[in-house]
């Protein structure tokens, strides 16, 4: 049975070295796998996934999901965090970068990144990860902001892959109407 009471405070502290990561991304990691693994529901695990991750790690400032909604587009949630832009082309941004090329994006600073679409201002670094469903289709992207510079590693890169393949064969079920 996972714990699920690693609440962090986003004041003081915000960066962890790179064996903190590992350590916090483990019992993450734990969390998620027990979370999911009797879930078939995408959004659910999806929902489950950013509220476990934006919990556990002071560097996470935004966390959430943009769903593959058409060929090229891109539509925010679910998320936790400040307000997020709702529609991304698949021209635009590091979201747009990492669903184009089907590839992580890792962003040490923002403000250089060409086409960066800063939805709050305070976002410094980004990684951005694509999900991919059980036929290798792109579905999503993880896009997870930080405030402080160079957040993000290959250490993040490594755990936030493994963990959004934990969502591959999951599928929406439908909504039924009453
Ligand atoms: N910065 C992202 C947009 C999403 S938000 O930061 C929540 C980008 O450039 O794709």
């Amino acid at each position: 049975m996972a714990e699920y009471t690693l609440v962090v405070d986003k004041t003081g502290e915000l960066r962890m070295d790179a064996d903190a990561k590992r350590e916090r991304y483990g019992v993450v990691l734990d969390q998620i796998r027990a979370t999911l693994q009797s879930e078939r529901d995408l959004l659910a695990g999806m929902a489950s996934i950013v509220c476990l991750l934006h919990n556990a790690f002071p560097y996470y400032f935004w966390t959430g999901f943009y769903r593959r909604v058409a060929e090229r587009m891109l539509l925010v949630g679910p998320y936790q965090g400040t307000m997020g832009c709702l529609w991304i082309p698949f021209e635009r941004g590091v979201c747009g970068a990492a669903a184009r090329d089907g590839r992580t994006v890792i962003v040490e600073d923002v403000h250089a990144f060409p086409g960066h679409i800063a939805c709050d201002s305070a976002s410094a670094s980004e990684i951005v990860v694509p999900v991919f469903d059980a036929a290798d289709r792109l579905i999503a992207v993880l896009d997870v902001d930080s405030t402080i510079p160079a957040a993000f590693d290959q250490v993040d890169r490594e755990h936030l892959e493994t963990i959004v393949a934990l969502l591959r064969g999951k599928e929406a079920l439908p909504v039924v109407s009453m």
